[in-house]
């Protein structure tokens, strides 16, 4: 099956693929690499890394490994108590005590964590029944919302803490719509709930590593400090150079867009960036350069939609990676060459994640999720 879902995989980067899937129902060829996806899950573990990762497998695996932030984000793992429903609260109007006792502690072991790893990839799997057939983005997207408040002048916001859990920041208007990600978390009982099987598949490792734990609401960011969509580059420099992000590292981030979609009830906006929402690929970019765009004549906010099937969407903050010419360097390069946008995503992704969190002496090592049969 890996062999088949890079074959699907090379065989959307090819132009006669491309094309033949453009006159496909975006709904059917959606349905491809989902089942790619599910039975890539399926045949168990790698015995080792392969060189060239099936970019299902790598997408797989980075949601999942959002999904452990996430699950250090909602607490996943509490010393002696496993969680219960009622403890991640989002009632932001009886402010909470540090919850010491939810401190990832030491006594932690990277096979717990991989228990934890095990049971969401698992999850991901099961529950394909939503959007184009994971939760994976939406995670993704989480985890990025939960890091892409951070300040490196003020030390606030980032990837610790847990401030999600509130109202106060859960309403922030970017993050309409994280709720399904949140709720998809939150059974997720870690430590005390058996993984189903295990579903870790071949692909690159993003290291990881503990270290966070949940503060109160006082330590909600203030709204405003996630990208607004509807700007350009100046701003995409400056929200992202807030975090410590060069140009670089802004346009590999972006390329997270070639998977997941935008939602009509959420942002407004309305449909998917490229033909394999679930898939990640280097599509973004390509489609990006060698689409011809228009803005799309309807009567939400400014989107730009390709001319030639009108099924797919790119941000104003999307197009701006190929009008500035520094930004577009960085997308030709990802456009030519897939292993390396995986390749410096998934150094970005490292940094992203770890935004904020204060490592203490003995954290240094990260974890890798190593794959076991
Ligand atoms: C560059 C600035 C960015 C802007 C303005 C932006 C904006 C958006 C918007 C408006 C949506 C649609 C939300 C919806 O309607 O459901 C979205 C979805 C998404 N974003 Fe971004 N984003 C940015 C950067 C990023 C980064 C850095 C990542 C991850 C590293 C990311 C990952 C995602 C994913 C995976 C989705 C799909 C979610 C889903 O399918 O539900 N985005 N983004």
């Amino acid at each position: 099956m890996a062999t088949t879902s890079r074959a699907i995989t090379r065989g959307l980067r090819s132009k006669t693929t491309t094309a033949f899937l453009k006159t496909a129902s975006l709904q059917r060829s959606a349905t491809v690499p989902r089942q790619a996806f599910q039975q890539q899950a399926r045949r168990g573990y790698a015995s080792s890394a392969p060189k060239a990762p099936s970019p299902s497998s790598l997408y797989l695996f980075y949601g999942a490994a959002t999904a452990v932030v996430g699950g250090t984000i909602f607490s996943t793992l509490r010393p002696n108590k496993p969680p219960t429903k009622a403890q991640p609260t989002q009632d932001s109007k009886q402010p909470k005590k540090p919850n010491t006792d939810a401190t990832i502690s030491a006594s932690h072991t990277p096979a717990d964590y991989r228990a934890v790893y095990s049971s969401i990839a698992a999850k991901l799997i099961d529950e394909s029944d939503y959007d184009d057939g994971s939760y994976a983005p939406i995670l993704l997207r989480l985890g990025w919302h939960c890091s892409g408040t951070y300040s490196a002048a003020t030390g606030t916001g980032g990837s610790n803490g847990a401030t999600m859990r509130f109202d106060l920041e859960s309403k922030h208007g970017a993050n309409s719509g994280l709720v399904h990600a949140r709720d998809f978390l939150e059974p997720t009982s870690g430590l005390s709930q058996p993984c189903a099987r295990l579903q870790e598949m071949g692909g690159p490792t993003v290291a990881w590593r503990p270290g966070r734990s949940d503060r109160d609401a006082e330590w909600c960011t203030p709204d405003g400090r996630l990208p607004d969509d509807a700007k350009g580059q100046d701003h995409l420099r400056a929200i992202f150079g807030r975090m410590g992000f060069d140009d670089r590292e802004i346009v590999a981030l972006s390329g997270a867009h070639a998977v997941g979609r935008c939602h009509a009830d959420r942002s407004g906006f309305e449909g998917p960036w490229t033909f394999s929402p679930i898939t990640l690929t280097n599509d973004f970019y390509r489609l990006l350069l060698d689409e011809a765009w228009h803005e799309r004549d309807w009567k939400g906010p400014r989107q730009f939609q390709d001319d030639e099937t009108k099924t797919l969407m790119m941000l104003p903050t999307d197009m701006a990676l190929v009008v500035d010419g520094a930004f577009k360097g960085h997308a030709e390069r990802y456009a030519e060459d897939q292993e390396v946008f995986f390749e410096e995503f998934a150094v970005v992704l490292v940094k992203l994640f770890e935004l904020g969190v204060p490592f203490q002496k003995g954290q240094e090592e990260r974890i890798e999720f190593a794959r076991t049969e």
